[in-house]
């Protein structure tokens, strides 16, 4: 692949959440997030911020190698 000029390596991550925002920001508190909570890092996701496998389609077309962000309760 051929990059020049200013756009080498620059391009949008999010193509289509909350394109009407300035930013995209999500917040949770601890104590509502059950046992585990699979938050997207792809920004294909059609359940934004979670994960939806979208990841896998993306990674097969693009040979990108994301995934998503896992968090876990320990414990009781
Ligand atoms: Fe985006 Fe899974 S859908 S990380």
């Amino acid at each position: 692949r051929f990059f020049s000029g200013k756009s080498c390596g620059k391009s949008k991550v999010n193509h289509a959440i909350s394109k009407d925002s300035a930013k995209v920001a999500h917040s949770f508190d601890m104590e509502d997030i059950g046992t585990k909570a699979v938050f997207c890092r792809c920004w294909r996701s059609k359940k934004f911020p979670y994960c939806d496998g979208a990841h896998t389609k993306h990674n097969e077309e693009t040979g990108d190698n994301v995934g998503p962000l896992i968090i876990k309760r320990k414990g009781p």
